[in-house]
Parts: C-alpha cells; sequence; structure tokens
C-alpha cells in the first residue's frame, strides 16, 4: 500500500466512470487536489458535479477508474471504510437529526480513526458561536444558514481532513452566504483541503485556488485562482455567470 509523504495529493481522481443504474453519468473525471487546498467544483444544473462527490464516496451504482485518498485507492471500498480514511462529505440535503437538539446533533458523528482527532463539541462552538449560542434548540428550530455550520461541523467532529461540500451556500440569504465565505477561510487556515460544489460563482470566486468546469460528466475547464480574470468570458459561456 501506498504511504502518503508530503507530495502524495490528499485526492487525485483518474478516468472516474459513475453509472446509476443503466445511466452513465460521469465519462472520465480527472481531478487533482494537494492537502490544504480549497478547490472549487463549477457547473450547470446537470452536469454530474453531485454524483462526482457521491461517486468519491462509493454511493453512486458502479464506477470504474481510480480515486485515490492520500495514496490509497479507494476504488473497490466500501463507503464506510472510505470515510475512515479522512473524508467527510456533506450532501445538499445536509442530514442534519431534526428531532434532535444541536449539540445532540454534534455528539453523533462517530470518530474516524485517522489518527487525526476531530475537533471537540467546545472548539466547534469557539469556531461557531451561533452554535453555541443555538445549542440547546432543536434541529428544526435552526435557520437555514444554522442548519449548514451545524453539518459541516458535525464532519469535523469526525476528523475529517478532506471535506466534500455539496452546494452549501444554496437558497441562504446574502449575510449568511458571507458567514459561510468566513467558515471557508478558517478551514483553509487550520489545514483542511475542501472541495466544494457550487452554482453560486461570487461565493467561490474569491475563496478557491483552483476551479474545474463540469459539462456532461466530464471537467472540460480547470484554471487556478490567478487565470480567473482570463477565464471570465469561457466561464461565462459555460455557465452563464
Ligand atoms: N439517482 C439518480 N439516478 C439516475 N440519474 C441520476 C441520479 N442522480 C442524478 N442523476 C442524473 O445524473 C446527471 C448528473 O446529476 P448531478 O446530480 O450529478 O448533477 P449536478 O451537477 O450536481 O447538478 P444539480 O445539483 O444542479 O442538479 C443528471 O443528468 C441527473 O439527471
Ligand atoms: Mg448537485
Amino acid at each position: 500500500m501506498a504511504t502518503a509523504s508530503s507530495n502524495t495529493p490528499a485526492l487525485e481522481i483518474r478516468n472516474l466512470e459513475a453509472w446509476y443504474g443503466e445511466s452513465h453519468v460521469l465519462h472520465g473525471v480527472d481531478m487533482v487536489v494537494q492537502p490544504g487546498e480549497v478547490v472549487t467544483l463549477l457547473g450547470r444544473n446537470g452536469a454530474g458535479r453531485t454524483t462526482t462527490m457521491r461517486a468519491i464516496m462509493g454511493l453512486t451504482g458502479a464506477r470504474r477508474g481510480s480515486v485515490q485518498i492520500n495514496g490509497v485507492e479507494t476504488i473497490a471500498m466500501a463507503t464506510h471504510r472510505i470515510a475512515h480514511l479522512g473524508v467527510g462529505y456533506c450532501p445538499e440535503e445536509r442530514g442534519i437529526f431534526s428531532s434532535l437538539s444541536c449539540e445532540e446533533n454534534l455528539l453523533l458523528p462517530p470518530v474516524l480513526n485517522t489518527g487525526r482527532k476531530g475537533m471537540s463539541v467546545e472548539e466547534i462552538y469557539a469556531m461557531f458561536p451561533n452554535l453555541a449560542e443555538r445549542r440547546h434548540s432543536q434541529g428544526t428550530r435552526l435557520s437555514g444558514g444554522e442548519q449548514q455550520m451545524l453539518a459541516v461541523a458535525r464532519i469535523l467532529r469526525t476528523g475529517a481532513q478532506l471535506l466534500l461540500l455539496d452546494e452549501i451556500s444554496e437558497g441562504l440569504a446574502p449575510v449568511i452566504v458571507q458567514a459561510l465565505a468566513r467558515m471557508i477561510t478558517m478551514l483553509r487556515e487550520r489545514g483542511y483541503t475542501v472541495v466544494m460544489v457550487e452554482q453560486n460563482f461570487r461565493f467561490a470566486a474569491p475563496l478557491a485556488d483552483r476551479f474545474y468546469v463540469m459539462e456532461h460528466g466530464r471537467i472540460v475547464e480547470r484554471f487556478g485562482a490567478s487565470e480567473l480574470q482570463e477565464k471570465m468570458p469561457v466561464l461565462n459561456q459555460l455557465l452563464g455567470v
């Protein structure tokens, strides 16, 4: 088995194909993310961004190709084993337990045996003061923004270092989206590796080190933050931003 060294990518995807039943959705995705990077996966509705995240986690139907996490091949692994490599997936639907309080939600996730300790509840509250204020509030009583922070906080509890975040800014008010942007900046400062799917280009643009654009289950553009200005015309064409 490969051992992770300082130049081993946190995530390396090669020629990834994925299916839902008979439906062939990913047609050879390539993506490399270095430890500590924040990478955004852009694309129109139905491009295959959520499917890419689900395929990384082993949550689609059949998948083929290569997905390495810290140098470990996971293409034949079950989802729970992939998670134990230190991958945290925050799906679009967030997965908060609405009948439990904020704090109960934070106490629920299993701690992964990744060698890196997950954040304690107190550390979470220091990082997300509004969750501390709402610790005894029931899941359903949290605002959309609070639920989104709680969904990410739960992942940080597990000790995951590679975070896959699907459309966290979706449907939230601008002031909340700003708070989420500060959260991403904080995660970067703490050394987390982040792959975010975003429709909200204005949210993602100032946060990401690099960008990938998907269309019809393939990566059609990739570029770094310094190339963003020159890429605007092509992004406009691909995404209508
Ligand atoms: N469970 C499923 N079964 C069959 N087809 C699916 C399933 N989920 C998604 N698809 C199809 O796969 C394609 C990619 O969907 P995906 O959810 O990955 O898109 P996306 O880029 O996340 O876009 P959005 O979130 O805006 O819908 C779409 O054509 C979609 O209809
Ligand atoms: Mg999606």
